[in-house]
């Protein structure tokens, strides 16, 4: 719901359990944060601005106008006039000044969510959602600022975007526009964020809020292995189960700054949005410019509550598509059975055998276009190379198709290698600096997407192949990051608009491309889990999590994505020992038990893995089978992390009417003589009784306890025999 409250200037949102609160103030309708935080009954907190203390409005103390500037809590900071802390907006007017600031001019509330041109975005129904939409100018630029806000009847979120016009009669240059801000007073905060590399993603960082600027980001033209589009405050005693976090998930899988500063007042400022380095855009007289969406999640009930509120947001307001709500077929893929060495018949060895073991899908990953024999080429020819694919693609689906088996296929859309007939056709499709040597990176170099006659090329070329036979999945990756920005299509002045301009492009062929194949299971990738991200979960239900597939490393990176996403939304496969990553030799059962909290697949070479793997993979498919609504529906609760224990992971699902539950447990390395771990259990009815089943250990006998029990005093689970081992534990109302 969403009021404004015209006596006292006041505009208050509320959710189910949190309030947001702008105020209008002064003379010059300046634009104020309030309050953030539990629900409020009244719209009365305005004097949080601090407005009746020293240095006062600027109409009652205008010679310390600097002053107010630089500690009002803005709701959208511009820079340049005496705000000093580090500002969301920044523009270079035709005279090239950068000061800006805003005023309210006028206001709407709309029933439902409009959308954000050309941008992925939660959306919901006129009865799901309400949106505020507070127009603002800066009259002596001749701009205006939209600042929209939504939030959902059925979630604690609250969504943000900006929109910038140029209502005067010059062009001028947007050099940064952030999507989101959140001036509050500082409490001993700390800061959580998302760091890794390449195979170790999403890790979780979490340190104390100091003096000054602190900040995650990316410029590598995608969100990014290294940092992620993430960053919440939080108390710092708050704990999984307790204690206030204010978060804030970017949708968008370009170039991101989060920033948490903390001021001379003791005033932190938390914000979020494209990162202002490299960016430059002209904006003409008349034309608009729409930033991405931030995702703002307030709770008091700790680190589960957030999570809870982000998964509830993302798979019922911004995951979309026919798998969104369905169990995804079995995968196996053939990168870690075969790299670049396949053929129809090797490829055909492998689904008979998966078939058999009843595997729903075979993927044929990089390698099966052009002259693709390794890494070095190619990319660009998406032409099936029937030298490989001996009999053609129509062939190889169709066996695949009457072995009962659905077929996928990979694609590096966005990339050219120089040794490729298209580069050789046409060099200057690729990103490059004119006169000076391309940076390459796996040997390729980055399609320039600004280019129309580009995108519609390559889109075509791909969607030629999926024409071409029944290809009911992809795998759209995408392996190096984005270097030498130069588009020989863009003026001098516009080229800092290229790497907004290529994430655009990316968004515009996915949107094209799921609404010429509505059937297709989209999964993205990149390099592993490089680009996992609200925006690509627009397109694609599921995202390759990481090129790590050891069940240990997993662990950690599948805690810090499951922080934010909805396990669904994991890619996870089960591959073969010692890994191909760290060279680890795991249970084959933990590797499945660890893959079935994403979308659960295979990637390994099911002709070559021995005998005792093969023999548990139908096993494992019934388990998948049996408990994927449950992972992929149901509510997610993180009971031990191994990242700070160094002992054991352990994490916990229960269904929405609370009569189902799935526990499980990995043991990282075993000890000697210790007792059963002592794990508390959450997410249970209190009064409800359940039976308590140890899934791979029959020697566990089932017994019944009361949710109360369970949530309370606890569960023994005994130690594994062996490092590396997983127990899986069911809970059922009886
Ligand atoms: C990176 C992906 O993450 C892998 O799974 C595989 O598809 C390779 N690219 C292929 O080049």
């Amino acid at each position: 719901m969403i009021t404004f409250y015209e006596k006292d200037r006041v505009f208050k949102l509320d959710t189910p359990h949190t309030s947001y609160l702008i105020g209008i103030v002064d003379e010059e309708n300046f634009i104020g944060h309030i309050y953030y935080g539990k629900r409020l009954k009244e719209s009365e907190a305005s004097y949080l601005m601090r407005t009746g203390e020293p240095p006062f409005v600027p109409s009652q103390n205008n010679r310390e106008r600097c002053s107010f500037h630089d500690c009002f809590p803005f709701e959208y900071p511009t820079g340049g006039l005496g705000d000093y802390r580090e500002s969301c907006f920044s523009i270079r007017t035709p005279g090239g000044h950068v000061g800006s600031m805003l005023a309210y001019v006028s206001h709407e509330i709309i029933a439902g969510k409009p959308l954000l041109a050309g941008l992925p975005a939660t959306f919901g129904s006129e009865q799901e959602c309400t949106t505020l939409r507070i127009v603002c100018e800066d009259k002596y630029i001749g701009m205006q600022v939209e600042l929209l806000y939504t939030v959902f009847a059925d979630n604690d979120a609250i969504t943000r975007s900006v929109k910038v016009i140029n209502t005067g009669k010059e062009a001028f240059y947007l050099t940064k526009v952030l999507s989101a801000c959140l001036d509050m007073d500082y409490r001993d905060y700390e800061m959580i964020s998302l760091h890794g590399s390449w195979a170790r993603e999403r890790h979780i960082q979490r340190k104390a809020l100091g003096y000054g600027i602190q900040s995650v980001s990316s410029y590598r033209g995608e969100s990014s292995h290294q940092d992620h589009p993430f960053l919440a405050l939080v108390d710092k005693n708050t704990t999984q189960e307790h204690g206030e976090v204010y978060a804030m998930n970017f949708v968008y899988s370009g170039n991101f700054r989060a920033q948490a500063e903390v001021s001379q007042f003791d005033l932190v400022r938390m914000s979020m949005g494209i990162h202002p380095e490299h960016f430059c855009w002209k904006l003409e007289a008349g034309e608009s410019f729409q930033a991405p969406e931030v995702v703002m999640v307030y709770t008091d009930q700790g680190l589960d509550a957030m999570t809870g509120t982000f998964h509830k947001l993302y798979k019922k307001h911004l995951i979309r598509g026919e798998y969104k709500d369905k169990k995804r077929p079995i995968l196996i893929n053939n990168w870690e059975a075969t790299y670049f060495d396949f053929n129809t018949e090797k490829l055909l060895s492998i689904a008979k055998e998966a078939s058999k073991l009843g595997i729903e899908m075979l993927v044929m990953d990089d390698g099966w276009f052009g002259k693709r024999s390794s890494d070095n080429c190619a990319l660009g020819d998406w032409k099936v190379n029937e030298e490989k694919i001996n009999g053609g693609l129509k062939y190889l689906v169709d066996e695949v198709n009457k072995l009962g088996m659905k077929f996928g296929i990979w694609f590096e859309p966005e990339m050219i290698s120089p040794d490729s007939d298209l580069y050789r056709a046409h060099p200057d499709w690729a990103i490059a600096i004119p006169n000076r040597p391309a940076t390459e990176s796996r040997q390729q170099y980055v399609l320039d997407l600004s280019r129309k006659e580009v995108v519609d090329y390559i889109y075509e070329m791909v969607a030629n192949v999926l024409r071409s036979a029944n290809i009911e999945y992809v795998k759209w990756d995408m392996n190096r990051q984005l270097s030498d920005l130069g588009s020989l299509s863009l003026p001098a002045d516009r080229q800092g608009e290229l790497y907004h301009r290529y994430v655009l492009a990316v968004y515009e062929m996915q949107g094209r491309l799921v609404k010429e194949f509505p059937h297709l299971l989209l999964e993205n990738c990149s390099g592993g889990g490089a680009r996992f991200d609200p925006g690509m979960l627009y397109f694609s239900p599921q995202i390759w999590c990481s090129d790590d597939t050891d069940p240990i490393e997993r662990l950690e990176i599948q805690e810090g994505t499951a922080l934010i996403y909805p396990l669904s939304t994991m890619g996870a496969h089960v591959s073969d020992c010692p890994n191909h990553t760290v060279g680890r030799v795991t249970p084959f059962e933990t590797r499945g038990i660890v893959a079935l909290a994403g979308t659960f697949g295979y990637e390994l070479d099911v002709t070559k893995i021995p005998q005792e793997d093969r023999d548990m993979i139908p096993a494992q498919v019934a388990m998948y089978h049996k408990y994927n609504d449950l992972v992929r529906e149901g509510d997610y609760y993180r009971i031990a992390s191994c990242a700070q224990n160094h002992k054991f992971d352990c994490w916990q699902v229960v269904s929405e009417d609370k009569q189902q539950s799935l526990v499980t447990y990995v043991q990282v390395l075993n000890r000697a003589n210790f007792k059963s771990k002592r794990i508390l259990l959450k997410g249970l009815e209190v009064d409800t009784r359940y039976q308590v089943q140890f899934v791979n250990d029959e020697k566990v006998e089932p017994k019944v306890y009361s949710g109360d029990t369970l949530m309370k005093a606890g569960l023994l689970v005994p130690n594994p025999w062996g490092d590396f081992r997983s127990v899986l534990i069911e809970l059922k109302a009886v």
